[in-house]
């Protein structure tokens, strides 16, 4: 959570109306060292009628031209004038954040990120996606392949108002893992990681991550990953283990034990490994199982 605290106000009388311009200063230190939001705000009476949020993450170093403070300041300056002589465009509430779609509610979000539409995670995702069906919950998979996921720009805007300026299917997995109790991941080991899409996915999950720290939620969400490769042996999950921790980490998520799956050049399908899908569905039913957590 944030410090707050209001750096500068200024009063605008106009033929609409009295508006207040707030310059608000949140230290996200507690989210990442040294990181600062300044926010400016146009309220008309009592209600916020616009925003502009900057950090020190996604512009300049302290000290150059432009650095976050001075382009807040800058902000402010502007829309002082704008307001002053347009006070009519600040009437009603304008909103640029767009809403996230659907109800998203499904127990359990599984993330299936082979390219491969009828490989091996693709049948262990429909195991648990059978799995949580048994046990009266709703799931979803998402096949990451069909969707369009652009890669994460690091622009750090998700800090300022919790939403990506990213325009593609994003959406709709945040506002699902925003409210699923268990995520699952599986995917294949590519070149001793995850592929590239489900990489896209995880690296915009920081959009997640920003909105949980801004708004203070707590996640009770757990995690199963269930990963498949060619070789035998724990060597090739070694990264892939460590990539999807940090994931389930960064978003409160409390991984379980993961099922991981190797030989597979040779036995090529995971149906033919006898005792997997007992495995898999054990692993994700002990987490189906209803616990006090206190
Ligand atoms: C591009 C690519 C890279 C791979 N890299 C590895 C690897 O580093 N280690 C490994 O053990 N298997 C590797 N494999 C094999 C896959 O992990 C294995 O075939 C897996 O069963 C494929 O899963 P899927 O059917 O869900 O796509 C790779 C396969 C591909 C296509």
């Amino acid at each position: 959570m944030s410090e707050s605290a209001a750096e500068k106000i200024q009063s605008i009388e106009t033929p609409e109306g009295t508006f207040t311009l707030r310059l608000v200063l949140d230290d996200l230190g507690s989210i990442y060292p040294g990181m600062i939001r300044y926010t400016v705000e146009v309220l008309r009476g009592a209600e916020t009628v616009y925003t502009y949020a900057i950090n020190t993450y996604e512009s300049a170093r302290q000290g150059s031209l432009f650095d976050t403070r001075a382009a807040a300041e800058i902000v402010f300056a502007r829309l002082a004038h704008d307001v002053a002589s347009r006070p009519h465009l600040y009437t009603r509430p304008r909103v640029f954040t767009r809403p996230l779609p659907g109800t998203g509610t499904a127990d359990v979000v599984i993330l299936q990120g082979s390219p491969r539409r009828f490989g091996n995670s693709a049948k262990v995702a429909s195991w648990c996606d059978d799995e949580a069906a048994r046990a009266g919950l709703s799931s979803r998979v998402f096949f990451l392949q069909e969707m369009e996921i652009r890669s994460c720009i690091g622009c750090y805007v998700c800090y300022d108002q919790g939403y990506c300026p990213v325009d593609d299917d994003m959406p709709e997995i945040i506002r699902a893992l925003e409210s699923a109790s268990v995520l699952v991941v599986c995917t294949p080991v590519y070149t001793g990681t995850v592929p590239a899409g489900l990489k896209a996915v995880i690296d915009r999950c920081q959009w997640l991550h920003a909105r949980e720290k801004i708004l203070g939620r707590e996640v009770r969400a757990r995690g199963l990953l269930v990963a498949v490769a060619g070789r035998r042996g724990t060597e090739p999950f070694v990264c892939v283990t460590g990539v999807v921790d940090a994931f389930m980490g960064n978003l409160g998520i409390r991984p379980a034990v993961p099922v991981l799956i190797g030989d597979l050049d040779r036995a090529r399908d995971v149906e033919k490994i006898g005792g997997v899908e007992d495995d898999v569905r054990a692993a994700l039913r002990a987490l189906l199982a209803p616990r006090d957590e206190g």
